[in-house]
């Protein structure tokens, strides 16, 4: 694996409950066992994510906050964790899944319910403090192609570049679905291009394609295959898009069944590790066939 990727990111270990287990006690043992093996490789490492409102730990969500304590929390875990990973990690994910499905406004979680509307702004602040080199990323699903909640989510970002906000790139978590169609591709490409004209990179950074168990699955490999290609052309011919990281490698190993019953083998390795179409389609389109 080592030869074929050039990019890691952890998958749970650095989530707020994996790092600050207690309040201002740190843990830091798991995600540095990545960052040791990517250093090792000569691979560059994302960091996802600082601020979410998911797998936060119960001190956290439980806790009997004000706007300032919470600030502080917010400041105090995201100075810590960037300091500590500070030169090591090329990308953070500051913010996380903040925008409500429907593009109304933001989701409810307790950083909106207790800080309120500006809470963004300040994770992104004390983000750029911590690590002025890191490229600071809002990242999100269902925000690829245009849409409610992606033209939500770009008139937010829009509004942050205007006010001075350290926001630097916009992540498309890209959980897609098998058999993407032509047009829906081409609102993807769309979608990079208004971020381009805005000097926002776009980075796709949790990619996989499932597919539905009841299809005959050497057929929906091939469709499978021709998506991955696709969405590759679309990052390379788009200068602002430069990420493409897959959100695991084989299909022994994903989050899919958990969440969609009935959808599986998303990656680009199957279960047994060898390589599936849709890896040579990934390497056809790198070379640019
Ligand atoms: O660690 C516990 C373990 O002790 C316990 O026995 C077991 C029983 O349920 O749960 C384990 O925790 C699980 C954790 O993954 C680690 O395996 C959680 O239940 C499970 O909910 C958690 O799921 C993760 C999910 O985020 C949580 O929201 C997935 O692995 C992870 O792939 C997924 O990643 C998210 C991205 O962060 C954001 N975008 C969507 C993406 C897919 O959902």
């Amino acid at each position: 694996m080592q030869k074929e990727f050039a990019m890691v990111v952890c998958e749970n270990e650095m989530k707020f409950d994996a790092l600050q287990p207690r309040q201002n006690s740190f843990d830091f043992s798991r995600g540095d066992r990545l960052l040791e093996f990517a250093q090792r490789n000569g691979m560059q490492m994302r960091g996802h994510t600082l601020i979410w409102h998911n797998q936060n730990p119960s001190w956290l969500t439980n806790g009997n906050w004000t706007r300032d304590s919470l600030l502080a929390v917010m400041k105090n875990h995201i100075t810590t964790v960037m300091t500590h990973y500070k030169g090591k990690i090329v990308e953070w994910d500051v913010a996380n899944e903040c925008i409500d499905d429907s593009g109304n406004g933001l989701r409810s979680s307790i950083w909106r319910n207790v800080i309120g509307q500006d809470y963004l702004d300040y994770a992104f602040k004390f983000a750029r403090e911590a690590d002025p080199d890191a490229l600071l990323f809002y990242n999100d699903y269902n925000i690829e192609d245009l849409g409610p909640k992606s033209n939500a989510t770009f008139n937010m970002i829009k509004s942050m570049k205007e006010r001075g906000i350290p926001i630097d790139g916009v992540g498309f978590q890209c959980h897609f679905i098998n058999g993407m169609s032509p047009q829906y591709l081409e609102s993807i490409d769309k979608n990079i291009k208004r971020y381009a004209e805005i000097g926002v990179i776009v980075s796709f950074t949790e990619i996989d394609i499932r597919i539905s168990q009841s299809e005959n699955q050497s057929t929906a490999f091939q469709v499978q295959a021709s998506n991955y290609k696709d969405l590759m052309k679309i990052c390379l011919a788009n200068p602002n898009c430069n990420t493409f990281v897959m959100w695991g490698f084989t299909d022994k190993y994903t989050w899919v069944p958990g969440t969609f019953p009935g959808y599986g083998n998303p990656l680009i390795y199957d279960s047994n590790y060898n390589p599936k179409p849709a890896y040579n389609a990934l390497k056809e389109a790198l070379m640019g066939n």
